[in-house]
């Protein structure tokens, strides 16, 4: 149909200095190193000073990824970033972002799917790509979550940390980039991980402390369930769509929410750790930004050749959840 595929150009990352680690959680509430790392793996956070905009961990992690794009701000045509803590509801985080990084030429929209944004921005990105409409699209998924998070309730403080991911999407060689996705929403199952904004119900009242109206609350077992058939059912869609197995795929990405969640998946999907790309440990979870950062690491780590097929995968509030499978071409 087309004479180019559609794959990531470059990545960037932004992890703020300031870091919380399982040692400073146990000062602060009824917790324990031993419990945080034996049910979640996780052992420090960063955390991004309260002065400072959100957006300024987006700035520096789109910059990056421009430059390892081998492109300037001018170039980009579209910004979409994916976040579940705006600075502002107007301007959106990506107009904020695209004035710092002077990308004049550029439109830009905010999207929300939770954890699950980046594999959803991804799949945007690709259609304008597609059909010509733009040439090079910068994804900046930024999320500031020590913001939204009440300190005093253990079942979520321990859990979330801030950063941001970027990549510039664009033109790759045929038969490269993204080939296969996935996107689900369960707009029934909401319920489970809520952030009030504009509106609080009793209901939300009810679940959390006073005064912590708009702080994230979570059923933290009925997400776990949910996450676990969701990533492997994901994953299963994209490889299964593309003619592949799970033995062709060198590397999945998962979306970083608790070790136990993604080695749950990794078993049924009898995928050995070598071929799990595992963040958390130094950064919690970062929603959007897990798979972006993680990508961003493992290229890094020289993980990622030219032809491996990768699959991104993520689950999230909404509830959604997603996949996409990509044949690295950078
Ligand atoms: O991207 C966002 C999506 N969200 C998620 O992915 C969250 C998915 N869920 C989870 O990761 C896990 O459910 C949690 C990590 C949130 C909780 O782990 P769990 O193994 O499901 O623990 P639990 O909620 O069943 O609690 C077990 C016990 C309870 O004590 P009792 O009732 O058995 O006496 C909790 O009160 O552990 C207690 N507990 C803690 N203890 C020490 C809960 N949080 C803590 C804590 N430190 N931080």
């Amino acid at each position: 149909m087309h004479d180019f595929g559609v794959g990531i150009l470059g990545t960037g990352i932004y992890l703020p200095e300031k870091t919380l680690t399982n040692a400073d959680l146990e000062k602060m509430m009824d917790t324990s190193d031993d419990w945080i790392t034996r049910r979640t793996g996780m052992k420090k956070r960063h955390l991004l000073d309260d002065d400072k905009p959100a957006c300024t961990m987006g700035v520096e992690a789109a910059k990056q990824a421009i430059r390892d794009a081998n492109i300037t701000p001018d170039d980009i045509d579209l910004i979409i970033v994916t976040t579940e803590t705006p600075d502002y509801l107007s301007p959106s985080m990506s107009c904020l972002i695209q004035k710092h990084i002077h990308a004049n030429k550029a439109a830009a929209f905010d999207i929300n799917a939770a954890c699950t944004g980046f594999v959803y921005a991804m799949t945007i990105a690709q259609q304008f790509i597609e059909t010509g409409y733009y040439r090079f699209v910068l994804i900046v998924s930024n999320e500031g979550l020590s913001r939204i998070i009440d300190w005093k309730d253990r079942n979520t403080s321990i859990l979330f940390g801030d950063a941001a991911g970027a990549v510039v999407v664009g033109r790759v060689k045929k038969g490269y980039g993204i080939r296969k996705s996935y996107l689900a929403s369960f707009g029934d199952l909401g319920h489970n991980l809520t952030i009030p904004c504009c509106y609080v119900s009793e209901e939300d009242r009810q679940k959390r402390r006073k005064e912590m109206e708009r702080t994230l609350w979570q059923d933290g077992s009925e997400v776990f369930t949910f996450a676990i058939r969701a990533m492997t059912d994901a994953t299963r869609r994209v490889v299964e769509a593309e003619g592949k197995t799970m033995e062709d795929v060198a590397l999945v990405v998962p979306h970083q929410a608790n070790l136990r969640i993604i080695n749950g998946a990794a078993k049924r999907l009898h995928l050995s750790d070598d071929k799990i790309a595992v963040i958390l440990q130094d950064t919690g979870n970062i929603s959007s930004a897990s798979i972006p950062v993680a990508l961003n690491f493992s290229d890094k780590k020289g993980l990622l050749k030219k032809g491996d097929i990768i699959v991104m995968v993520a689950f999230g509030g909404g509830l959604t959840c997603g996949a996409a499978l990509l044949v690295w071409g950078k």
